[in-house]
C-alpha cells in the first residue's frame, strides 16, 4: 500500500503536496516544526503529524518512525535569503546548509539503510521506494543577493541527480523524481517585501508534481515548472547554468 511522507509539509508547497497526497488516498505523514498550527487546518486534518527541527541532522529518528510503510518520500523544507552576502553571518549560512542540504542527506542516510535492511518485497533486495526532492529555477539561475540560496537549490538538484544512480541500484524499482519549480505563492518571502500575488498556485503544482510522480516510468525524472504568469510551464529537462555576466 501505498504511503507518502512530506518533509516540510505544514505551509507552502510542503502543504499543497501533503493535501492532494490525502486526496489520493495515501496515508501521508507530515513533518515540520509548526504541527501545532497545522493541526487546525482542514486539509491537513487526515494526516499523521510529526514536529522535527529538520535542519538538526540528528533529529530523524522519531522523523522515521515506522518507517517500512513510506513508499514516497518528499524533501520539501526549506528557507529563503535574500541580502547582500557581505552582511551575512556564517551560522546563517550553516543553518541554511542544514536544512536544504545536510540534515536532509543524514536522513535519507538512514532511511536508505532501514529499506536495505528491510524484508524484500520481490526477488531483488530491500523494499524500493520513491523520492521526490524539491529544489528551484534558482538551482540554474542567477539572483542578485542570493548567492547562497542559489548555490543550496544547485547543490540539492546535483545531489538528487548522483543519489538517483546509488539509490536505484541498491534498490531496484525505486524511483527518483527532480523537481525545479519557479515562483509560488507561499511564506517562503514573508518579510522580504516580495509581492507574490502573481506566482504561481502551489496547489496547482503539487496536482502536477504529484500526476508526473504517479505515471513515472522511468528511474530517474525532471520536472521543471518556470513561471509564466502565475500558471507553470512544464517541461523534463533543466537548462543549463544562466551566464552570470550575459
Ligand atoms: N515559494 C517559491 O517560490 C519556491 C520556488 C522554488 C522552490 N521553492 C522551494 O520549495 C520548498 C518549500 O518552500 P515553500 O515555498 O513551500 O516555503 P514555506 O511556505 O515557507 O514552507 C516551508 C516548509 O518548510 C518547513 N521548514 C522550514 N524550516 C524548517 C525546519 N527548520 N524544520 C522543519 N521544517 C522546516 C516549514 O515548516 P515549519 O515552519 O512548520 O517548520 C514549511 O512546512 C523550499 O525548499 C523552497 O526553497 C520555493
Amino acid at each position: 500500500m501505498n504511503s507518502s511522507l512530506i518533509l516540510g509539509g505544514t505551509k507552502g508547497l510542503g502543504r499543497a503536496l501533503a493535501a492532494k497526497s490525502l486526496q489520493r488516498g495515501f496515508p501521508t505523514t507530515v513533518v515540520g516544526r509548526s504541527t501545532a498550527d497545522a493541526a487546525k487546518e482542514a486539509d491537513l486534518a487526515a494526516a499523521s503529524l510529526r514536529q522535527a527541527d529538520l535542519s538538526d541532522p540528528t533529529a530523524f529518528r522519531d522523523v522515521l518512525r515506522e518507517g517500512d510503510r513510506f513508499t514516497h518520500v518528499f524533501l520539501v523544507a526549506g528557507n529563503f535569503l535574500r541580502r547582500p552576502l557581505v552582511e551575512t553571518s556564517y551560522d546563517t549560512h550553516l543553518q541554511m546548509a542544514n536544512l536544504h542540504l545536510l540534515a536532509p542527506i543524514e536522513l535519507l542516510k538512514a532511511f536508505h539503510r532501514s529499506r536495505l535492511a528491510a524484508k524484500p518485497l520481490a526477488a531483488t533486495p530491500g523494499q524500493p521506494y520513491h523520492l521526490v526532492v524539491i529544489s528551484s529555477t534558482s538551482s540554474y539561475r542567477i539572483r542578485e543577493n542570493e548567492e547562497m540560496y542559489c548555490a543550496l537549490q544547485a547543490a540539492k538538484a546535483h545531489f538528487t541527480r548522483n543519489w538517483a544512480g546509488r539509490m536505484t541500484r541498491d534498490l531496484p524499482g525505486s524511483k527518483v523524481t527532480l523537481v525545479l519549480p519557479g515562483g509560488m505563492k507561499t511564506g517562503l518571502f514573508d518579510g522580504t517585501g516580495q509581492d507574490t500575488s502573481g506566482y504561481m498556485d502551489p496547489l496547482t503544482v503539487a496536482d502536477i508534481i504529484w500526476d508526473r510522480v504517479l505515471q513515472q516510468q522511468e528511474r530517474f525524472r525532471t520536472i521543471v515548472m518556470e513561471r509564466r504568469g502565475s500558471e507553470p510551464d512544464v517541461s523534463d529537462h533543466a537548462p543549463a547554468p544562466h551566464d552570470p555576466l550575459p
